[in-house]
């Protein structure tokens, strides 16, 4: 690529901008949230077509405008945002448009087998016949993945595919990654976790604002490749200074779903940060989702302040005071064709009204307020959602939560997609909110994050709470060894 300008409304997204692969390397794009990064890929994968500049394949220039192009090039890419069809099969995403077909019909049996053969391939235990509507986020990331293995394609271009991923899934992934690179593949890898950079890259090409700023080896340290991402260095990755604890804000007694999770207890108190880890699967989404009152349990009590909560009433949750930052901000955190200030909005809506009236200017100037403590980088205020790049829009999800000022506010993976620099700026926004009597419960498959910004550690394992370590006792070690510990009589997953 030499030269490549890309611009839309109010924004160069990039400019001038060089890059090369070559056979059997795996070269890293890094940049701050909205550099240009998707938008650069998205121009070797037809969804783009470039300002200016020339895209060249094997020395000759090519033009690629469709996804067709792309493929008939030999690229695949796995996106940012899924690329699945929610109610078609998995076999049935993995061939779209090229299914086995025999005597003109589709060959069901034989694009099942072979999609097994794929999934097995990525080591995803999902049935080929499931429902893509009804998988988890790490799951259908590992969908897309045999997807773009089922191509045979030369260049494979991830966008930060190890975002919804937890340490188990990562190293299968980066093993499937060495295998392609040994084939001689060229891959193209974004990723926001920097020790992924040299665990698998060969190059790194560093963009910021839309330019790139330099070529380093994979092996450059991390601290200056912050320095050369975000044009200064981070002093502290994990800023949590915990002030003193105050009364009980949420209480979980005993909540349990019928093959979901089992006898949850446990407190949050003001001004706390407690942390829930475990492993994909270990039902840590299930219980905080049915706390919040978005699904239903069997037995148990959640109380908030005091307050007995009704069963499966987000209504009743929201009012007592508690807040849900879900880890699906495309399905269920954002309006993806509203504005930023509408989206930030969504919740506040009710607390805006001024006598009858939505109380416009005051609801616009709280969302620029938080717009700007959360640095969304934006064309402005009434850019629509769906434009932003992908670390922004989760931005707003987190965003929109603060503006609602929920007393206990739970976080679904909150930085997953978020760059090094504004992971700290979230990081500082718990930290005022536990200082002025928040509570917050993080989920967080991050683990270096869990152990970075909890005072306590909560661990579940199939179902249940297998564990619970203070600050000091939480190391990696300890929380993976209850994180995998094996639950008597549990559900077996
Ligand atoms: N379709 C679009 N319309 C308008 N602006 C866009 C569009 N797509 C991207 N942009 C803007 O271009 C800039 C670069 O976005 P891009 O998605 O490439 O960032 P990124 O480096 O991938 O960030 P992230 O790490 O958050 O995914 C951002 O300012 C974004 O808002
Ligand atoms: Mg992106």
């Amino acid at each position: 690529m030499e030269g490549a300008r890309k611009a839309f409304p109010g924004v160069v997204a990039l400019d001038s901008v060089d890059f090369d692969l070559r056979a059997g390397e795996v070269h890293v794009l890094l940049g701050e949230n909205g550099a240009g990064k998707s938008t650069l890929i998205k121009m070797l994968s037809g969804v783009h077509t470039p300002d200016a500049g020339r895209i060249l394949v094997d020395g000759r220039e090519v033009h690629i405008r469709t996804a067709q192009d792309a493929e008939r090039f030999g690229i695949a890419t796995i996106h940012q945002e899924f690329n699945l069809v929610p109610d078609l099969s998995v076999a049935e995403n993995i061939f779209l448009g090229r299914q086995p077909r025999r005597c003109g019909m589709i060959d069901r049996k034989r694009m099942n087998a072979e999609a097994a053969e794929l999934l097995a391939r990525v080591g995803v235990d999902v049935p080929p016949q499931a429902r893509v509507r009804d998988l988890g986020i790490a799951r259908l990331q590992m969908v897309e993945i045999a997807k773009a293995l089922s191509l045979d394609a030369r260049v494979l271009i991830m966008d930060e595919p190890t975002a919804v991923l937890t340490t188990g899934e990562v190293e299968k992934l980066f093993g499937i990654v060495r295998r392609l690179r040994e084939d001689g593949v060229g891959i193209v890898f974004i990723t926001h976790h920097l020790e992924e950079i040299a665990a698998l890259g060969d190059r790194v090409t560093v963009l910021r604002d839309g330019r790139s700023v330099t070529q380093v080896p994979a092996d450059t340290d991390e601290d200056e490749l912050v320095r050369l991402m975000v044009g200064r260095s981070i002093e502290q990755q994990y800023p949590r200074e915990s002030p003193d604890t105050g009364p009980v804000l949420l209480k979980v007694s005993g909540l349990t779903r019928n093959g979901g999770f089992d006898d949850i207890s446990f407190e949050v108190r003001a001004g706390e940060v407690v942390g829930l880890a475990g492993l994909v699967g270990a039902g840590r989404t299930e219980v905080v989702r049915a706390l919040f009152g978005a699904d239903p349990y069997d037995a148990g009590s959640v109380e908030v302040l005091g307050r007995k909560l009704p069963r499966h009433d987000v209504i009743a949750a929201l009012e007592a005071g508690l807040g849900l930052v879900p880890e699906d901000r495309k399905g269920q955190g954002l309006v993806l064709d509203a504005s930023v200030q509408e989206n930030l909005g969504l919740v506040t809506l009710r607390k805006a009204t001024r006598g009858g009236f939505v109380d416009r200017a005051g609801q616009r100037t709280a969302a620029e307020r938080v717009a700007g403590q959360l640095g969304v980088r934006m064309a402005g205020i009434d850019q629509r959602i769906r434009t932003l790049s992908g670390g922004n829009q989760q931005k707003v999800v987190i965003g929109k939560w603060l503006l609602a000022e929920s007393k206990v506010l739970i976080l679904d993976e909150p930085t997953r997609g978020i760059d090094v620099g504004a992971k700290v700026e979230i990081y500082q926004l718990v930290n005022r909110l536990t200082e002025s009597g928040h509570a917050v419960l993080m989920i967080s498959s991050d683990l270096p994050e869990v152990l970075g910004m909890s005072d306590r550690v909560l661990v579940m394992s199939q179902g249940r709470i297998t564990g619970e370590l203070t600050r000091q006792e939480a190391t990696q070690d300890a929380v993976m060894a209850l994180a995998v510990k094996d639950v008597e009589g549990s559900r077996g997953h």
